[in-house]
């Protein structure tokens, strides 16, 4: 657990959930150079944009009162996605959390009206839950992802 709580650190400097190189750690460079991480986005990393994306499009649909817009497969990749480097450490223990999270993601696909905003607002309590045990930098995205006034 000693590691978690490292590489949580990271991601507190990084925002965007890159790990900081030693020399970022040392030198304490802004947030921003993090984010536009040189050496490229990793698999899982793009995923994630894409699954935030997706989030944002269906909580403005539930907050009009519609029905959420479709459910990608392309996010069953969520247990393979290739991490950045040193970000997950135990695949297994990541998987859980992956695993539930597309469980609950089937829950908003097969449910309607009042049943899906709810479920909506479980599947976003799954994307926290998980990163409180891998990368806190998102934390505050994931916060207003909340449905208003439903
Ligand atoms: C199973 C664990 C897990 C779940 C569930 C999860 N995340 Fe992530 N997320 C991660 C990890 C690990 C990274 C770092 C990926 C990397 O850098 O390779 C990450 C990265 C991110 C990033 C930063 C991407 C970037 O630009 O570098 C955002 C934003 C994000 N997640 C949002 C979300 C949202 C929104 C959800 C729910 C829809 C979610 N995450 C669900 C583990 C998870």
């Amino acid at each position: 657990m000693g590691n978690t709580w490292f590489f949580s650190a990271i991601c507190l400097i990084a925002l965007a959930c890159n790990p900081a190189t030693e020399s970022q750690i040392t030198d304490l460079q802004p947030a921003a150079e993090a984010i536009s991480n040189p050496n490229g986005d990793s698999e899982l990393a793009l995923l994630m944009r894409a699954m935030t994306v997706y989030m944002e499009q269906a909580k403005d649909s539930l907050e009009q009162g519609k029905g959420i817009p479709g459910c990608p497969e392309e996010f069953k990749r969520l247990t393979e996605a290739t991490e950045t480097e040193g970000m997950i450490k135990d695949r297994n223990h990541f998987n859980a959390y992956a695993e539930q999270w597309l469980s609950d993601l089937d829950q908003v696909c097969q449910s309607k009206g009042k049943g899906q905003l709810q479920a909506y607002e479980r599947l976003r309590t799954s994307c926290l839950n998980c990163h409180q045990s891998y990368c806190q930098g998102p934390i505050p995205k994931i916060q207003r992802l909340t449905v208003q006034n439903p």
